[in-house]
C-alpha cells in the first residue's frame, strides 16, 4: 500500500477483535517507526510500554483506565495497549544527544570546535530556556510525531488503533513503574479491526481553507481541485462518513460488544475516580 493510501485509511478503529492476537513483530515495527521520528535536539523523550494482554501480569491489566471520555470498552477488547509517555529526564541529558549529533556529522563542520561550542554556549543556552521548553509544547509535538509514525505503520500492517486520553494516570504510573518525572501522553489500543477497515468513511474535517493559509492567517491557502483529484485517485482522500450501511454495522457491533446506544456511559465512574484521586492527593497536588 502506498503511504498516501495508508494516510487516507488511518481512522480511529474502536472495534478491535479481542480474540485475534497481534504479532509482537508488528508492535516492534510500530515502535521502530516511533524511534526514528525527529525530535528537537535529538532529545527522544518519547517512550512507551506495550501491554500485551496475553502476557501481561493481571495487576498491569487491572491498571488500565476504567474508561475514556467516549469509549472505554476499547481498553477491555484490545489485545495490545501501548502506553505512550514523555520522559522529561531525557531533556536533562540533552547535552549528550547534541554531542552525538556532532560525532554523527549532523551538527557543525569542525568536530573539535563544535564540541567545545556546545559546552561553552549551546548547552548552557538550552539549560537557560529549560522552563520555557517545558511549557512551549515542542516536546509534546515531537512525541506526537513518533506516535503518528507508529500509527501509520500499524495501518500498513493491517492493524487498527485508537488513541485514548487518560484522565487519571496515577495507577498506570505506579503499576508500570514509570519514571517520576514522566507523564502519560496517550494510550493506544491496537489490534485487528472487527469493523470494516473503512470504519464508515472519512470522519468530518473542517474545510481546508478554514484551517490553512498562505502568507497571512486568514488568507486561505487555495485548494487546487487537480491536487484533490490526484489524491482521490491515490485513495488518500476517501469517501465521507457515514458510508451506506454504517448504522447497521454499528448496531451489530454494539450487540457483539455488549454496548448500549451511546458511547461513554462510564463517564460518571471516571469522574468518581478522579474525585477520589484528587482527595487522596490533597490540595497541595492540585496546585
Ligand atoms: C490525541 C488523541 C486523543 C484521543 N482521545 C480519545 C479519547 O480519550 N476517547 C476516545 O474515544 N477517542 C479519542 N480519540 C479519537 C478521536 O475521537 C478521533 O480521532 C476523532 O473522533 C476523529 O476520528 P478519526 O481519528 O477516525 O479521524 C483521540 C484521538 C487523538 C488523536
Amino acid at each position: 500500500m502506498e503511504l498516501k493510501e495508508v494516510i487516507g485509511r488511518r481512522r480511529s478503529i474502536r472495534f478491535i477483535d479481542p480474540d485475534r492476537p497481534v504479532e509482537r513483530a508488528k508492535i516492534q515495527k510500530m515502535l521502530e517507526a516511533a524511534r526514528l521520528a525527529s525530535f528537537w535536539g535529538n532529545v527522544q523523550a518519547l517512550k512507551a510500554v506495550a501491554i500485551e494482554r496475553a502476557s501481561a501480569p493481571q495487576e498491569v491489566i487491572d491498571a488500565l483506565p476504567i474508561g475514556t471520555a467516549i469509549g472505554g470498552f476499547q481498553f477491555r477488547a484490545a489485545p495490545v495497549v501501548i502506553v505512550w509517555l514523555l520522559d522529561w529526564n531525557q531533556v536533562t541529558v540533552q547535552g549528550d544527544r547534541l554531542h552525538e549529533l556532532v560525532d554523527a556529522g549532523a551538527l557543525g563542520v569542525n568536530v573539535e570546535k563544535s564540541h567545545a561550542y556546545l559546552d561553552s554556549t549551546l548547552i548552557p543556552f538550552f539549560q537557560l530556556g529549560n522552563e520555557k521548553i517545558r511549557t512551549a509544547g515542542i516536546t509534546e509535538v515531537d512525541c506526537g510525531q513518533g506516535i503518528a509514525q507508529a500509527t501509520l505503520v500499524a495501518f500498513e500492517e493491517g492493524l487498527g488503533t485508537c488513541l485514548l486520553g487518560v484522565m487519571n494516570d496515577r495507577k498506570l504510573k505506579r503499576v508500570l513503574r514509570l519514571p517520576a518525572d514522566s507523564k502519560v501522553l496517550v494510550v493506544q489500543t491496537v489490534g485487528y479491526p472487527k469493523e470494516d477497515p473503512e470504519a464508515g468513511g472519512q470522519r468530518p474535517r473542517i474545510p481546508f481553507e478554514q484551517r490553512f493559509f498562505l502568507n497571512r492567517f486568514g488568507d486561505s491557502f487555495r485548494r487546487d481541485e487537480n491536487v484533490v483529484h490526484e489524491l482521490q485517485q491515490a485513495k488518500m482522500l476517501q469517501r465521507p462518513a457515514p458510508t451506506p450501511g454504517r448504522r447497521d454495522e454499528l448496531r451489530a457491533l454494539a450487540k457483539d460488544y455488549g454496548l448500549g446506544d451511546i458511547f461513554g456511559d462510564e463517564v460518571p465512574a471516571i469522574i468518581a475516580d478522579m474525585t477520589q484521586a484528587a482527595e487522596e492527593d490533597g490540595p497541595e497536588a492540585a496546585k
